[in-house]
C-alpha cells in the first residue's frame, strides 16, 4: 500500500508531532511503500524569513532521519523539489467548490491564531489534496486535526474522477487511537503556535525547565488527584508502559504524591526515551551533506511518480 504524509517546516518539531504523527510514519515504513515530504510550499503561508525557512527544512530532515526514517525504504524529499504539485493544485482548484473550502476549520483557526489572512491559507487544502493525489496515495497518516483535509481530498478526487475519468486513487486517512492530541505544558493542544511545546532535540536544561514548569492545579501533596484530569499525567503516560501507567494513576488517586515528583520522573523518561535519537541527530548535524543527498535522491524518485500522474491528468483535461 502507498502511504504518504507531509510535515510543515514551520518551527521546531515537538512531542505532539512525534506521538501524533512522526512515530507512526516511521513505523509504517516497514510495512508499506512510504513517501514523506517536508511541506515547504505550505510553510510559506506562515514563514516569511528565508533563512528561518531553510533552517527549519534542514531541522525537519535531521529530526526524521535521527528518529529512524530509513531512506532505503522511504522516499523522503522536500515538497518544492517536485513543483508539478503546484500545477496540479491549480487544476484541482478549478473543480473545487468554494463551499468545501469555506467549511474547513483550519482557515478560521489560523486567522484566530494571528496568521495574516491570505489566499494561500484559504486554498491550502487544495495544495494538500494535490500533495496526496499526485503520488496516488492510499493511506495518509496524520493527526486528528488534519482529518478534515483528507475528507476534502477524497471529495476533490471523486469529483475529478467523475468529470474526467479515473485519474486518481481515493485515499483513506489513518489516525492512531489513544494519542490523538498531545497536550502542551499549559494543557492546551501542544502546538508550535501556542508557545507550549517540548521539543525532542532541545538542550537538556531547556527540556528540564519546560517540564518543571508544566502548569498544574494547586492541590496539596496529600490530596487525592484525578489522573484523567491531569495533562501532566497524560504526558507521563506517553512514555510509560501499562504497569507504570496504572501504578502512577494509583499514586495520583491515593494522595501523598507531589506534582514535582511526577515532573522529575517525566523529565527522566523523556531524556531516556530520546537519548539514542539525540546522539544520532548530533552525528547527522556534523555531516549535513548526508541529509542533503537523501533529499536530492528522494526528489528524483518522487518526480518520476508525479510526472506519470501529471501526464494522465493533462491528457484527461485536454492540455497535453
Ligand atoms: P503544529 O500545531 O505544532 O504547527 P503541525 O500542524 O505542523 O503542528 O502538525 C504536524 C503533524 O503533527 C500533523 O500530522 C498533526 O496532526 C500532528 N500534531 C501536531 N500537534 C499535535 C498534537 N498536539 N497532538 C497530536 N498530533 C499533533
Ligand atoms: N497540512 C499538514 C500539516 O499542517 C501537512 C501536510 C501538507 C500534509 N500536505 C500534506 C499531511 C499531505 C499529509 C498529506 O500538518
Amino acid at each position: 500500500m502507498r502511504v504518504l504524509s507531509g510535515i510543515q517546516p514551520s518551527g521546531k518539531l515537538h512531542l505532539g508531532n512525534y506521538f501524533g504523527a512522526m512515530r507512526q510514519h516511521i513505523k509504517l515504513q516497514n510495512e508499506h511503500n512510504a513517501i514523506y515530504f517536508i511541506a515547504d510550499y505550505h510553510a510559506l503561508t506562515s514563514i516569511r524569513d528565508k533563512n528561518a525557512l531553510k533552517r527549519h527544512v534542514l531541522d525537519v530532515a535531521l529530526d526524521y532521519l535521527a528518529l529512524g526514517l530509513n531512506p532505503d525504504k522511504t522516499i523522503f524529499f522536500k515538497q518544492s523539489d517536485v513543483p508539478q504539485v503546484t500545477e496540479l493544485a491549480w487544476i484541482l482548484s478549478t473543480i473545487t467548490p468554494m463551499g468545501l473550502l469555506e467549511r474547513c476549520h483550519s482557515y478560521k483557526d489560523k486567522i484566530a491564531r494571528g496568521l495574516l489572512p491570505c489566499h494561500g491559507i484559504f486554498a491550502y487544502p487544495v495544495l494538500m489534496a494535490a500533495d496526496i493525489l499526485i503520488y496516488q496515495s492510499e493511506l495518509v497518516p496524520v493527526g486528528k486535526d488534519q482529518k478534515q483535509h483528507i475528507e476534502v481530498t477524497r471529495d476533490i478526487a471523486i469529483k475529478f474522477n467523475n468529470i474526467y475519468g479515473k485519474a486518481f486513487k481515493i485515499p483513506d486517512e489513518f489516525t492512531v487511537a489513544g494519542c490523538e492530541v498531545v497536550p502542551g505544558v499549559d494543557g492546551q493542544k501542544m502546538s508550535k503556535s501556542y508557545n507550549n511545546t517540548i521539543g525532542m532535540f532541545e538542550a537538556e536544561k531547556i527540556i528540564k525547565k519546560k517540564v518543571m514548569g508544566i502548569i498544574t492545579d494547586s492541590k496539596a501533596v496529600e490530596e487525592a488527584k484525578d489522573p484523567q484530569q491531569s495533562h501532566l499525567f497524560a504526558l507521563y503516560a506517553l512514555f510509560a508502559d501499562k504497569q507504570e501507567k496504572s501504578d502512577m494513576a494509583q499514586k495520583f488517586r491515593a494522595g501523598g504524591l507531589g506534582y514535582g515528583q511526577v515532573k522529575k520522573e517525566l523529565f527522566q523518561k523523556i531524556m531516556e526515551y530520546f537519548a539514542p535519537y539525540r546522539t544520532k541527530r548530533q552525528e547527522l548535524e556534523n555531516n549535513l551533506d548526508y541529509a542533503e543527498q537523501v533529499l536530492a535522491d528522494g526528489a528524483k524518485r518522487a518526480q518520476e511518480i508525479a510526472q506519470a500522474s501529471m501526464y494522465k491528468v493533462k491528457q484527461a483535461v485536454g492540455i497535453m
